[in-house]
């Protein structure tokens, strides 16, 4: 989420693939559709102005804990990214990537027995303010917010843009549990390379402002202001890498092995928080 003019470009999408089934079959719309995409190639122009998205969906995948077959009970591990991007600009990145770490860290888990009980979020809605989040924070019980270990939101963990580094941003620059257990597992496997520092403007914010401890990962080109204030209240400045919110946000701007640091640090904290059945040290 950025404030400002977001404003996309305007694109044209080209497609020859007249054989694309088209869901529903029977309805006269479904039907006019086929007859159109049966003509040939398609050419659809799309152009828009400021784009806000009033209407996003949230994916939340639950695993209960052992032990806590209704899920009523059992602390709560929760990893988020969001599943929305800019009009005009693919995601790979912003966030796309945020989101293959999750389903990596699902996939792995899936292998042991929770300890915890683990949520992994996909929420839409982010570039328009975080729209999705909130709502998603809103439909908590008290109860429910009280069994939060945290959150550990990934928007943004793999551009190779040579400045970037992997950062733990928490909207009041103060460190917390959810980023020492990131520091934590990144110790476990050498990598000493986090740092932790204030910044919003992602899904994470909406857990803070209801209280549960969370942090952004990101790998960017953070600036934190110059020592004595190593990070404090105010904060640092950034520069995002040139394909932020930009058509060339794409795969071939993917760093494999900057989505592995990110996997070993956000992925070894929450299996270290979410497991009974793997022994870590630290
Ligand atoms: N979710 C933010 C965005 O999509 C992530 C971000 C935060 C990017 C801070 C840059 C700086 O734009
Ligand atoms: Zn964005
Ligand atoms: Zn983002
Ligand atoms: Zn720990």
């Amino acid at each position: 989420y950025a404030t400002g003019n977001n404003a996309p470009p305007s694109f044209t999408l080209t497609t020859a693939q007249p054989n694309i089934p088209v869901m529903g079959g029977g309805s006269a719309h479904s039907t006019w559709i086929k007859s159109l995409l049966d003509k040939g190639p398609l050419t659809l122009r799309v152009t828009t102005n400021q784009y806000v998205n009033p209407m996003g969906t949230n994916v939340i995948g639950i695993r209960h804990a052992v032990g806590d077959p209704d899920g009523t009970k059992a602390p709560i591990v929760m990893v988020g990214a969001h599943i929305d991007s800019v009009l005009g600009a693919p995601g790979a990145h912003d966030d796309a990537s945020g989101n293959g770490v999750s389903l990596e860290i699902a996939r792995v888990l899936s292998q042991y027995p929770l300890d915890k009980e683990l949520r992994i979020g996909g929420f839409g809605g982010e570039e328009g303010g975080l729209l999705g989040a909130r709502a998603y924070v809103n439909t908590l019980t008290a109860a429910e917010k009280a069994r939060f270990v945290g959150e550990w939101q990934m928007d943004m963990v793999g551009t190779p843009y040579e400045p970037a580094r992997l950062w733990a941003l928490t909207p009041n620059g103060q460190s917390n549990y959810v980023v020492q257990e990131a520091y934590n597992a990144g110790a476990r496997v050498g990598f000493d390379g986090l740092r932790n520092c204030r910044l919003g403007q992602s899904d994470h914010q909406a857990f803070f402002d209801v209280g549960i401890p969370s942090s952004l990962f990101i790998w960017l080109d953070y600036r934190p202001p110059a020592p004595p204030a190593v990070c404090g209240p105010t904060g640092g400045t950034y520069v995002t890498e040139p394909q932020y919110h930009k058509p060339t946000d794409t795969m071939d701007n993917i760093s494999p092995e900057r989505l592995q640091v990110t996997l070993d640090v956000v992925g070894g904290a929450v299996a270290h928080n979410a497991l009974n059945a793997v022994t870590v040290s630290a």
